[in-house]
């Protein structure tokens, strides 16, 4: 714990909390939403995890945009740090407090505002969770763009301030397409209402932008227009085995080409990463008969014709047998055996938990090179650690995994900057989906030029404006000139 906290200081600019603060917080929420007990501030002190710990003394759950927007005026007026959290499910540290920030999380903001059944434009409140949402498109004939393992409690506003991912990207592109409109409250507790739900709107910048992705470094996200594809009929998911990781990169082209526009996952895991879950997880069994595969790949595809996206499916994975890209495979015969196939994939960061300790990258690199930095990192390390890899190889984007039985320093000198410097090298991102967190504050250099994050620096101090109630953890605990 505290690893990454302990090497930054608390800002002295900021107050502590006294006993007006608390009044005036239950003047607005009511007792029942400022949380001061022990257990529950554990719970919000704690990320997903188990790395991060900060040590909030208060947690607020508004009900609305408007008290939201009262606590960040008192706030901001009173030189205290906040914290916004959605379902902590974030794996940067960027949800949980470093030190003793308010914590304002959005879980009691969970309503659905509209939908719109001829435009497929859903407007909602940031706390909704991502499964909720689906569940409730669901019965509207409609899905949401992005599905991640964490859906179960991840919030759309803590997707949106991550910019998250996940696993059908490659198919519907990343939230700064889907996202139509923000409702956001900055620091000084003003509402910008930027709650559009057109598909077009040239009207000069579109600071929503800004919002996606910033991690709650700019204001808090409270309410969300987001535009939903239709839910098609015919959905097929195949789990295959590839010899190595030339054949998993051809294969994902030869996907592109061949299953074109019913291509809506391309997911890809190495054989450590499968003894994981298969090692730790309960119920959970490998999909193909037992031999010695280095890499699986899923490929779902979805479309809205079932002859005609199994035809497409069939000749697809006929012809890259025949040319030795896949080793062995299997069509998931009904939707639990999908399921089944999908929990080895989803199931990996909850294994790597159960192990012990992680250190946890998530890169974009060009796909080429991808694994050549798995097989550098295996040589780094030899026994001392297991790299573990997968991700969404659709999108470029590798999941590095360092498996250790405990947070060691010298192990962790061995990682980084080389991991970080590896990267940059390639021209790829630090950070693909995950965010910069706490874990990654100070790393932004890697993949940032000076003078593009000077920019970004003068947008932030323009946004906040007293340079007081800083949110974002690298401003929170590190700004100290
Ligand atoms: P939190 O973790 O609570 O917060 C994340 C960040 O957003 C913090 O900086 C927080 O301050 C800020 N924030 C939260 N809500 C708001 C708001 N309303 N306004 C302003 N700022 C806010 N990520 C991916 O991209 N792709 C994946 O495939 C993926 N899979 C995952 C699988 C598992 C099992 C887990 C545990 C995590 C996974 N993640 C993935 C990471 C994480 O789920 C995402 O980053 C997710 O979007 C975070 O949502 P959250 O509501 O939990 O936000
Ligand atoms: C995933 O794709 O599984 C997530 O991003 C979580 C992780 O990297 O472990
Ligand atoms: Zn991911």
């Amino acid at each position: 714990f505290g690893s990454a906290a302990s090497k930054v200081q608390r800002n002295p600019l900021f107050s502590t909390l006294n006993s007006d603060d608390i009044s005036y917080f239950k003047g607005v929420l009511g007792e029942k939403n400022v949380i001061q007990d022990e257990d529950k501030l554990m719970i919000a002190n704690t990320d997903w995890m188990r790395k991060y710990r900060g040590s909030s003394k208060l947690l607020l759950q508004p009900r609305s945009t408007e008290e939201i927007s009262q606590i960040l005026r008192y706030c901001n007026s009173r030189c205290l740090a906040v914290v916004p959290q959605g379902g902590n499910t974030g794996l940067v540290g960027g949800s949980v407090p470093v030190f003793d920030e308010v914590v304002i999380n959005l879980s009691l903001m969970n309503n659905v505002i509209s939908f719109d059944k001829v435009s497929g434009i859903l407007v909602c409140e940031a706390g909704c969770i991502l499964e909720n949402l689906m569940t409730y498109l669901d019965t509207q004939g409609f899905i949401m763009p992005l599905d991640l393992g964490a859906k179960g409690s991840c919030q759309i506003g803590g997707n949106v301030s991550t910019n998250a991912g996940g696993l059908r990207l490659v198919r519907y592109g990343s939230l700064h397409g889907n996202v139509l409109g923000v409702e956001v409250v900055l620091a000084n507790g003003d509402v910008l209402d930027m709650l559009g739900a057109l598909r077009k709107d040239n009207t000069g910048y579109d600071l929503k932008h800004l919002f996606i992705g910033s991690e709650g470094s700019l204001g808090i996200v409270t309410k969300v227009s987001i535009l939903t594809p239709p839910q098609l009929s015919a959905v097929n998911l195949a789990f295959l085995a590839c010899k190595d990781y030339y054949s998993c990169q051809k294969l994902l082209v030869e996907a592109k080409r061949k299953l074109g526009e019913i291509l809506s996952a391309f997911e890809f895991l190495d054989n450590l990463a499968m003894d994981l879950v298969l090692n730790h997880l309960e119920g959970v069994r490998n999909p193909l008969p037992p031999s010695m595969h280095d890499f699986y790949v899923l490929i779902e595809t979805t479309g809205s014709d079932e002859a005609h996206s199994k035809e497409k499916l069939e000749a697809f994975l006929l012809h890259a047998m025949e040319v030795g890209l896949i080793s062995d495979g299997v069509l998931a015969q009904d939707i639990n055996q999908a399921l089944s196939f999908w929990r080895v994939r989803e199931g990996l960061s909850e294994a790597l938990l159960k192990v012990g300790a992680c250190y946890k990258y998530d890169l974009s690199l060009p796909i080429e090179k991808l694994y050549n930095l798995v097989q550098e990192m295996r040589e780094r390390l030899g026994a001392s650690a297991k790299v573990i890899a997968y991700g969404h190889l659709g999108d470029g984007n590798l999941h590095l995994n360092i498996s250790t039985p405990q947070y060691d320093d010298k192990i962790l000198a061995q990682i980084e900057p080389f991991v970080y410097e590896w990267t940059s090298m390639h021209r790829g991102s630090i950070s693909a989906e995950h965010g910069l967190g706490l874990m990654k504050a100070n790393e932004i250099f890697y993949s940032k030029s000076t003078n593009v994050f000077s920019i970004a620096r003068e947008m932030q101090n323009n946004l906040d404006t007293d340079l007081c109630t800083y949110w974002n953890m690298e401003v929170r605990a590190k700004r100290l000139s």
